[in-house]
């Protein structure tokens, strides 16, 4: 069914929709007409967005906001009920990510992620819900990662906080139905967008290997965020939009010897390496 016929005020918050994702899924509400709150740490890019939303024929509101603040996030959802009266789509997508090994990632690091991939999500549930409940209508889409489902090694701190996106969106999937509240939860593997700008990692190795996938990728946030509009308004509850992330998932969840057994072995080889063109040693 059509995004519009389901909800027909067309009314979305979007939490760090300055760039990448967020943006894209801006502009896809933008060219239905939507109402789009523009909720985002970098007020540069918030008024870029809303530029480019207002451009292709949307109405925006952005507003600064730290989601890692959760009266930033209340405020958020006050402004939608002052001025729009309502919202019906939440997203949380702002996220910033990072690598290491496990013991040399630093516990300021693992705050400073959590806060930003997990709590955020948290906040940004319980600021809409109370709000959901009492329409009796609308829809969380929270932006996790295939790095969530299928953990690869050397990023144990973003996996985490990602897998903890899935967990709070499958309990919500239940716990909101009888309420008329959908729940989607997006897992992507890598598309270009302005991720590495605030990565962290202890050694440049994680680093390299990161932006070595992110150059390989095929996908954009425009594909991704096509994907996440054509899939909520089928109310799926995982929206996979790459073909590799869906092969991983599956292969995981079928043979999770097999899977462990082989990602062990290239990673051990360093395949990874060969494959991304890097030589490990001049790291
Ligand atoms: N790009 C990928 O390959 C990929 C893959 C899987 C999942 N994701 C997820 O997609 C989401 C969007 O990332 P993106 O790739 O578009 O990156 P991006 O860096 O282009 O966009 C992220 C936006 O979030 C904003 N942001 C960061 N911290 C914030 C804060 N504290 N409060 C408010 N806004 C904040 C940034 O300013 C930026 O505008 C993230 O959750 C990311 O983990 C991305």
């Amino acid at each position: 069914m059509d995004l519009n016929k389901i909800f027909p005020e067309k009314r979305v918050i979007i939490t760090g929709a300055g760039s990448g994702l967020g943006k894209a899924l801006a502009c896809e509400f933008a060219k239905r007409k939507w109402n789009i709150i523009i909720a985002e740490i970098n007020d540069k890019r918030a008024r870029e967005s809303a530029a480019e939303v207002e451009k292709l024929g949307g109405k925006s509101i952005a507003l600064h906001c730290d989601v890692t603040k959760p009266e930033d996030l209340d405020k958020v959802v006050e402004t939608a009920k002052k001025e729009l009266g309502g919202v019906d789509i939440m997203v949380n997508n702002a996220g910033v990510s990072a690598g290491g090994f496990m013991e040399k990632i630093s516990l300021e690091d693992w705050d400073w992620i959590i806060n930003i991939n997990l709590k955020s999500v948290i906040y940004g549930c319980r600021c809409v819900i109370p709000l959901f409940k009492k329409q009796q209508s609308g829809y969380i889409i929270n932006v996790s990662s295939n790095a969530g489902l299928v953990c690869l090694p050397e990023m144990s701190s973003y996996n985490m906080t990602k897998a903890g996106v899935i967990a709070i969106s499958e309990t919500l999937r239940t716990e909101l139905s009888s309420f008329g509240i959908g729940v989607s939860v997006v897992c992507p593997t890598f598309f270009k967008t302005n991720l590495m700008d605030q990565f962290h990692s202890p050694d440049e190795r994680q680093r390299k290997l990161a932006e070595g996938f992110f150059d390989k990728a095929h996908s954009s946030a425009e594909k991704v965020a096509k994907c996440i509009i054509k899939s909520v308004s089928h109310k799926h509850l995982y929206i996979i939009p790459q073909i590799e992330g869906k092969y991983l998932w599956w292969n995981k969840r079928h043979f999770p010897r097999s899977y462990f057994k082989v990602s062990a072995l290239i990673y051990k080889k360093g395949l990874f390496y060969k494959y991304l063109g890097i030589n490990p040693d001049e790291l």
